[in-house]
């Protein structure tokens, strides 16, 4: 899929003095249904994470706190992404090399994913995964 797919979507925000709330429903503000939610956090000053591509695996990345980049890459286009934002989440499609990096102190990022947990679906080596995106597989 080409790297235009990936996006900046912005989720509804219910603004109250008391606090704001933000909710995701399953295709309705992504592309795609929740199977799986995970969150990296006490992440270590100077970390670099991801690093791979997944083959089938739709994925809807928040900055729940602080901040950080995300950086896709299709094979031929490479796109930053800089996430600060409770509201706002990037949707990163099947078959995006991606590199998460640049992460502020007591960031939290939270990723919303359309499958469980499986390692098959993960390609970890960049040339593995150029090849494949040649291919379009
Ligand atoms: P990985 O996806 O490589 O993390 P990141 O992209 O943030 O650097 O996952 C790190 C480890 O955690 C790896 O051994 C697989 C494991 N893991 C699970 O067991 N379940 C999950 O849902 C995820 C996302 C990872």
């Amino acid at each position: 899929m080409p790297i235009s797919n990936c996006r900046i979507i912005e989720l509804p925000k219910i603004q109250n003095p008391k606090g704001n709330l933000t909710f995701v429903e399953n295709s309705v503000h992504i592309p795609f249904d929740i199977k799986r939610v995970y969150y990296v956090y006490d992440v270590p000053g100077g970390s670099e994470r991801g690093s791979h591509a997944h083959k089938n695996l739709h994925q809807f990345i928040i900055a729940m706190s602080g901040s950080f980049d995300v950086v896709l890459n299709d094979g031929q286009q490479q796109k930053r992404f800089h996430l600060n934002r409770s509201h706002y989440g990037l949707y990163v499609s099947p078959m995006m090399w991606r590199d998460l990096d640049n992460f502020s102190s007591g960031s939290v990022c939270l990723v919303l994913a359309s499958e469980v947990y499986s390692e098959d679906d993960y390609i970890r080596d960049y040339a593995t995964f150029l090849a494949a995106a040649k291919e379009g597989v």
